[in-house]
């Protein structure tokens, strides 16, 4: 089973808000980041062993264009503009899965807007 990590308890950019105008969030609410190139969310996850993970990014983009997002792990880059689509709605949320990295022990995973329009809204990370 997956450990959830809420985006509201992660390290954000400058600007970044907690937001709670939309419905069916995980927790206490999510993460509205500032629509700009370089916004992020940042997770300190913990792995019990080296070795390669799931991480799952749920997420809303209430918008027509795609959020795609720099993934990386531990300051590394392992997917570049990763495609985060529409979900329809800002009220329906959607997980993206990644193959990770990580070391034993405490990592950082952030994800980070390729674009203008900043990220997507940021709701949890779950890591399986
Ligand atoms: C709207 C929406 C926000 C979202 C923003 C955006 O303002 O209510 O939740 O973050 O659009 O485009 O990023």
């Amino acid at each position: 089973s997956a450990t959830r990590y809420e985006a509201e308890n992660a390290t954000l950019s400058t600007g970044d808000t907690v937001a709670t105008n939309h419905t069916g969030f995980s927790g206490s609410g999510f993460v509205d980041t500032t629509n700009a190139v370089g916004a992020y969310v940042e997770w300190t996850v913990t792995a019990p062993a080296a070795g390669t993970y799931t991480a799952t990014v749920g997420y809303a983009n209430g918008t027509t264009t795609d959020r795609p997002m720099d993934v990386a792990v531990n300051g590394t880059t392992a997917d570049a503009a990763a495609s985060f689509p529409t979900t329809a709605s800002w009220n329906t949320w959607a997980g993206k899965a990644f193959s990770v990295p990580l070391n034993a022990g405490a990592n950082t995973i952030r994800v980070a807007a390729s674009t203008a329009n900043g990220c997507p809204n940021l709701d949890y990370l779950d890591l399986g």
